[in-house]
């Protein structure tokens, strides 16, 4: 019997936040007013929220000064100890705003409140707690006795976990004593602002984080700033190449965190329940935007109609609508933009022969959204296999040997990450063994923790996010100790 149950919707309120009409930037520890301004909207009705500033290479300097004074008068002439303590008090006042900070990512994202408030949100806190842990501890980071920072780090984020991608990148800057200049997306800005209220309320030393809000101009005057010492960047693999070019003759150091088209492969002796939930976790989550989704199901034959079955059953069970709705899965695209280019290359899948499915949804006219769907019968060559969808979008293939799954799941130009299922705990190694890509989950997916490295092979990046690896982006190696 098939039961569905009509859910009452049950509305967060966005009483708990008040967004200002207009913003400036953040530098030296106070807002300064910009120049010119273009709105930032709510994906999910096309309100407009407020209006952001469009930060020139002036705006851009200003904030490089800022970070360059703070760097050499306060913040690498405090203890590890202490730098600990700000970033305590940062991760502190993160969870007690969480609720705020939930609501506000929900309005200017458009990923629902459930995963705002049971994901984003006590990661970004984690991330802070666990770098505080380590900013009196560097000397055992396996990086030599007193390794030293950079001095100021410029670092460029995107708009799928904004909030997430901002914690990635200022907690290890911090905690290794460097200073920061930070550019959000020019779609997502609003919790970096309310960060900056964050650094305020926290009474860390004016300039040790500035952020300058804008778009690509704005990040890349960042990057070609001659005051800055190291970049990091995660956003879309044409424009790491660009940041790469534009270094390439100098000493700036990089991570680069680009994208992705992650396989996820079930071999027949997969638990099926859990299976298709991971899958659903895979490429659902976040409405697929995500750098490290499963966005590439590979399924060994003998099982693949089974799978494909009942994957259809439990998506017909994802409920697409209000962000804000606690009930709600699926939200939003996140901009106009985003939803063209899900629906272009999703056009390339029909065009190319693959067959496309979605369940039955009532989707909104106001706002982008875009219905979960599977193409099955897709193949290597088709670009629905090869390219970032960055959407709520899987493209199936088969396999009938394990070694064929490896070779397919290889088979893009990118590295990032990727995920087994199967009972057999040898299986599982063998697999992840020959897989070439930087994050692999064993029966999970889209697992997240600050304390492990993050990042990829190939057109998926440079360098490590996280855990004591992500440590040595920051850091200059040390002396070895014991007068060697
Ligand atoms: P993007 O790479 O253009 O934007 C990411 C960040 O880089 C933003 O803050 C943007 O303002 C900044 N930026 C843009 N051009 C720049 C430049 N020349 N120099 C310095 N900074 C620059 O990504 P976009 O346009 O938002 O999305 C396009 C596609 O990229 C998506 O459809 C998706 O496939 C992929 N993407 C992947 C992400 C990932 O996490 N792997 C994140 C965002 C996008
Ligand atoms: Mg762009």
């Amino acid at each position: 019997m098939d039961m569905t149950f009509e859910y009452a919707p049950a509305l967060e309120s966005r009483a708990i936040v008040s967004i200002k009409p207009k913003y400036g930037h953040f530098i030296n520890g106070s807002f300064v007013a910009g120049k010119k301004h273009f709105p930032t909207i709510n994906p999910s009705n096309e309100e407009v929220l407020s209006h952001i500033s469009l930060g020139s290479a002036a705006d851009v300097d200003k904030a490089v000064l800022a970070a360059q004074k703070a760097y050499a008068k306060t913040w690498s002439k405090l203890s590890g100890k202490e730098r600990g303590k700000y970033l305590y008090r940062i991760a502190r006042i993160l969870q007690e705003r969480a609720r705020e900070f939930a609501v506000l990512e929900t309005l200017d994202n458009g990923k629902p409140i459930r995963e705002t408030r049971d994901i984003d949100i006590p990661l970004v806190a984690a991330h802070f707690f666990y770098h505080a842990g380590w900013a009196d501890k560097l000397d055992y980071a396996g990086l030599g006795h007193s390794p030293q920072p950079y001095g100021v780090a410029g670092q460029i984020i995107p708009w799928n976990f904004p909030l997430l991608m901002l914690a990635w990148k200022v907690a290890p800057a911090l905690a290794t004593g460097n200073t920061v200049v930070l550019k959000p997306a020019e779609t997502t800005s609003l919790t970096a602002l309310l960060f900056a209220e964050v650094c305020q309320q926290a009474e860390l030393p004016d300039g040790v984080v500035n952020i300058v809000t804008g778009d690509g101009s704005t990040g890349a005057s960042l990057v070609n700033h001659s005051g800055i010492q190291k970049i990091a960047f995660t956003g879309s693999t044409e424009v790491g190449k660009k940041i790469a070019r534009a270094i390439a003759t100098t000493d700036k150091k990089a991570t680069l965190e680009l994208g992705g088209k992650g396989a996820n492969i079930v071999f027949d002796d997969a638990p099926v329940d859990e299976t298709v939930e991971g899958i659903v976790n895979g490429i659902f989550f976040n409405q697929g935007h995500v750098c490290c989704a499963g966005s590439r199901l590979i399924l060994q034959e003998s099982i693949a109609e089974e799978i494909i079955e009942k994957l259809k059953v439990r998506m017909s069970k994802i409920r697409v609508g209000d962000p804000l709705d606690k009930n709600t899965d699926l939200g939003a695209i996140n901009s106009r933009e985003q939803l063209n280019k899900i629906q272009e290359l999703a056009g390339v899948g029909d065009s190319e022969g693959a067959e496309r499915w979605s369940p039955q949804c009532k989707l909104s006219d106001k706002g982008y959204w875009f219905a979960p769907t599977i193409f099955t019968g897709v193949t290597q060559a088709h670009r629905i296999a090869q390219e970032e969808i960055f959407g709520p979008v899987l493209s199936v293939l088969t396999f009938r040997t394990p070694q064929e799954a490896i070779d397919k799941a290889n088979n893009t130009p990118f590295g990032l990450s990727a995920g087994v299922w199967s009972e057999k705990g040898s299986r599982v190694l063998w697999a992840t063994q020959q897989l070439k890509a930087g994050v692999i989950w064993a029966n999970t997916f889209n697992k997240f923790d600050p304390t492990s490295p993050f990042g990829g092979y190939k057109e998926s990046g440079w360098g490590r996010e996280g855990g004591k690896h992500g440590l040595a982006a920051y850091l200059k190696t040390g002396k070895e100790s014991g007068g060697k």
